[in-house]
C-alpha cells in the first residue's frame, strides 16, 4: 500500500508517519508539505532515514503539482492532515484557511477521481460542531450534531468536510472523515495552549491564559489519534464521519495547573489576558460510534499523557527552541502584546 500523508511535517501528521512507519512496515508513505511556518523538518529527521518514507515538499492547492505527484506515484491512499489549524491566525487573516482548507481538499479529492485511489481520509475536528454550554454537562457532540462553526478555522473545516462528503454522493470517491478532540503530545507547536505553557513556565514567563480560564476542552493524546484514524482509513465505512475523543474534558486553567504543578512552577506566572473574540465554551466528543463499529479506545489517560508530553518538550529542548528562535517571536509580540499588557490578573 502506499499511502499519501498531506501536512505530515506538522504536529499531529508528524506523528501519523511515526505510527504508520512502526505499525504498518510494509507500507510504503510519502509525506507532502509546503513546510509553512507549522512545518517542521526537525519532526521528519528519524523518518527520512527510513527507505519506506519519501518527503515531497508542495503545495497542496497547487492542481499541476498535486496531479503530477498522483501521475508518478499511484498512492492506494491519500489521508490529509494539511491544514492551517490555529483559530488565532484565522482571526487575524482567514484567506489563507480558506485557500488550503477548502481548495486544498477540492485539489486532493479531484486528483484522486482522475488517478483513482481506495480510500480519501480527511482529517477534521470537533471544532465543526460549535460549541457547548458549561452548564449542560450531560451534552455531547454525536455525528449527528448539526455543523455550527464559530471561527473562520471552524468555518474552514466544516466547508472542507461538506465537500467531501458531496464529492462522496455526487462521485462515489470512497471518502471517510475523522472529526477529532484538541490533540496533545510530542512535536506540537508552541503557539497552542499545552505546548505553550510548557515552553513559557519553562523560561519563567508569564502564562497567557484567555478570559477566565474556564473554557472546556476535550483533551486527547496524539497517539490514540494516530490510531483512530489508521482503523478509520482502512476499516471504516465509505461516506462515514466518525467522532474521536476520550472523554477528557479539563477547563484551561486546570491544564494549565496541571503543568505547573509537574514542573515545580507558581501559579503567580499564571496572566489572565483579554479573551479571544467569538470564544468556543466547551467541546466534549461523544466516541461511541468509532467503538462501537470499529473497537477504538483511547490508550493514554491524561495524568499519564501530560507527564510524557512534558518529558518530551524537556529533553527536546532543541526541537522547540528553534522554533521560538525565529519567526514566531514576531508572531508572538503582534498577537499577546497589547493582550498581556492589558491583562487583569
Ligand atoms: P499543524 O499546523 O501542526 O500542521 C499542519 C501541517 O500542514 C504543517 O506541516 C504545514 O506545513 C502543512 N501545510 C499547511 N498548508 C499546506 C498546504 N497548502 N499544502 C501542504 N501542506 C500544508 O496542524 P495539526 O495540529 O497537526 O493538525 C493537523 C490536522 O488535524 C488539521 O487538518 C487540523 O484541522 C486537524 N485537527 C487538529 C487538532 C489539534 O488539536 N491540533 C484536533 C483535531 C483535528
Ligand atoms: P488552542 O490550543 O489554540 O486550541 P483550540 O482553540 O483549537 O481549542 O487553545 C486551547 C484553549 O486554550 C482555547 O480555549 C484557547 C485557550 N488558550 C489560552 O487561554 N491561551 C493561549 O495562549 C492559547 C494559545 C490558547
Amino acid at each position: 500500500m502506499k499511502i499519501i500523508v498531506t501536512g505530515g511535517a506538522g504536529f499531529i501528521g508528524g506523528n501519523f508517519v511515526y505510527y504508520e512507519l512502526e505499525n504498518h512496515p510494509e507500507d510504503e508513505i510519502i509525506c507532502l508539505d509546503k513546510l509553512t511556518y507549522a512545518g517542521n523538518m526537525e519532526t521528519l529527521s528519524k523518518a527520512m532515514e527510513n527507505p519506506k518514507f519519501k518527503f515531497v515538499k508542495g503545495d497542496i492547492a497547487d492542481r499541476e503539482f498535486v496531479y503530477q505527484l498522483f501521475e508518478s506515484e499511484k498512492p492506494d491512499i491519500i489521508v490529509n492532515f494539511a491544514a492551517e489549524s490555529h483559530v488565532d491566525r484565522s482571526i487575524e487573516n482567514p484567506e489563507i484557511f480558506l485557500k488550503t482548507n477548502v481548495m486544498g481538499t477540492q485539489v486532493l479529492m479531484d486528483a484522486c477521481r482522475k488517478y483513482g485511489i481506495s480510500r480519501y481520509h480527511q482529517v477534521s475536528t470537533d471544532e465543526v460542531y460549535g460549541d457547548l454550554p458549561l452548564d449542560r454537562p450531560d451534552l455531547f457532540f454525536t455525528e449527528d450534531t448539526p455543523i455550527h462553526t464559530s471561527s473562520p478555522y471552524s468555518a474552514s473545516k466544516a466547508s472542507a468536510d461538506l465537500l467531501v462528503l458531496a464529492y462522496y454522493r455526487t462521485y462515489k470517491l470512497p471518502v471517510s472523515i475523522t472529526r477529532c478532540s484538541n490533540n496533545y503530545g510530542p512535536y506540537h507547536f508552541p503557539e497552542k495552549l499545552i505546548p505553550l505553557i510548557i515552553s513559557k513556565a519553562l523560561d519563567d514567563q508569564p502564562l497567557p491564559v484567555y478570559g477566565k480560564g474556564e473554557n472546556v476542552r476535550d483533551w486527547l493524546y496524539v497517539e490514540d489519534h494516530c490510531a483512530a484514524i489508521d482503523l478509520v482509513m482502512r476499516k471504516g465505512k465509505v461516506g462515514e464521519v466518525y467522532n474521536v475523543g476520550g472523554h477528557n474534558e479539563k477547563t484551561n486553567l486546570e491544564v494549565v495547573k496541571t503543568i505547573l504543578k509537574q514542573l515545580d512552577k507558581p501559579e503567580s506566572l499564571i496572566t489572565y489576558v483579554t479573551d479571544r473574540p467569538g470564544h468556543d465554551m466547551r467541546y466534549a466528543i461523544d466516541p461511541t460510534k468509532i467503538h462501537r463499529e470499529l473497537g477504538w479506545l483511547p490508550k493514554t489517560k491524561f495524568d499519564d499523557g501530560i507527564k510524557q508530553t512534558i518529558d518530551w518538550y524537556l529533553n527536546n529542548k532543541e526541537w522547540w527552541q528553534n522554533i521560538l528562535s525565529g519567526d514566531y517571536q514576531n508572531y508572538y509580540q503582534k498577537m499577546y502584546g497589547n493582550r498581556i499588557s492589558n491583562a487583569k490578573q
